[in-house]
């Protein structure tokens, strides 16, 4: 993964100005799930790798984007850009990447440059259905799948897809590999939000519903709820929580077996991607997925 995060930088140094290196370097490297999906699929080379640096890029240009919209002060363990420099810095820091991004996509392949583009114009339409459903309490899962779809999976459905196009593999398959995982792969940081940790996530925990995000856990939390617990849950919604608030929402989301039931659609559609791709027998791959759904952050 150090090669992509080289190569990252030697894209942004030739832009030639200062100010991106500054912030850029406050930036910590992330997880890299779609470089690894790629990497795993299309194999090692100069091309795969430039390709990954050009989706880490867009990657990381929607967080900086979604922490100016989601008003985050932490990410990957860091001070967000927004709130190390500010909202003006960090969304040109956004564009720059994005577009410098989609420049060296520009001189590849017209293939993938046309499902990657494709793929963050999803994206984008994704993050505005998760600005537009955080105004009230939804409690239709279908919604939040379609939203998930766009706003995570999309992108991971695109790598994965790009990884087929480059190795000359059967593109729908590896298309429902990714498209799967990454709807997993949401659903299990909507669980850990509720699981784990501000150190070990590297952003705040139990910050989704104050955000006003009902992720899959608190959509199955209402649908078990009576009517009185459903009026109580809805008037906690995007609340500052006090601690016998935050105590009852963990109890209920436990008790009712809500998170149990997220983490087994989770591990459902985990199990979805893998029969994709079965008659490939690439162990990578089954790896992803089991990595995915344990990790802890
Ligand atoms: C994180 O969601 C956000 C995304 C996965 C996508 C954000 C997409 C955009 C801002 C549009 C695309 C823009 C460009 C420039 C390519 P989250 O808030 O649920 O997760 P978090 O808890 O990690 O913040
Ligand atoms: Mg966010």
């Amino acid at each position: 993964m150090q090669i992509i995060d080289e190569l990252m930088e030697s894209f942004l140094k030739e832009l030639n100005y200062e100010p991106i290196m500054q912030m850029f370097s406050h930036t910590n490297s992330g997880k890299k799930l779609r470089s690894k999906l790629l990497l795993s699929i299309a194999g090692e080379n100069e091309l795969s790798y430039k390709l990954c640096a050009v989706i880490e890029l867009i990657h990381l240009a929607s967080l900086l984007h979604d922490d100016i919209i989601d008003e985050s002060e932490l990410r990957r363990g860091a001070k967000s850009v927004n709130a190390k420099f500010g909202a003006k810095n960090a969304l040109m820091l956004g564009d720059i990447l994005y577009s410098k991004a989609f420049y060296e996509l520009s001189l590849m392949d017209s293939k993938i440059a046309a499902v990657l583009s494709n793929a963050v114009v999803n994206l984008s339409i994704g993050e505005l259905m998760d600005i537009h459903l955080s105004l009230d309490f939804n409690a239709d899962k279908n919604t939040y799948l379609r939203m998930i779809y766009n706003k995570t999976a999309v992108l991971i459905e695109a790598s994965a897809r790009c990884g087929a196009i480059l190795a000359g593999f059967d593109e729908e398959a590896f298309k429902e590999y990714g498209k799967n995982l990454g709807l997993a792969f949401q659903m299990i940081d909507d669980i850990l939000d509720i699981r784990g940790d501000e150190h070990t996530l590297g952003k705040p925990a139990m910050h989704d519903f104050k955000e006003g995000k009902v992720t899959l856990a608190y959509i199955y939390l209402y649908e078990s709820l009576n009517d009185e617990e459903q009026l109580k849950l809805k008037k906690l919604f995007k609340k500052d929580l006090n601690i016998d608030e935050l105590e009852w929402l963990k109890l209920k989301l436990t008790q009712n077996q809500a998170l149990q039931k997220a983490a087994n659609e989770a591990k459902k559609y985990g199990n979805l991607a893998l029969e994709a791709i079965k008659h490939y027998e690439n162990p990578k791959l089954n790896e992803i997925i089991k990595a995915m759904l344990d990790r802890n952050f």
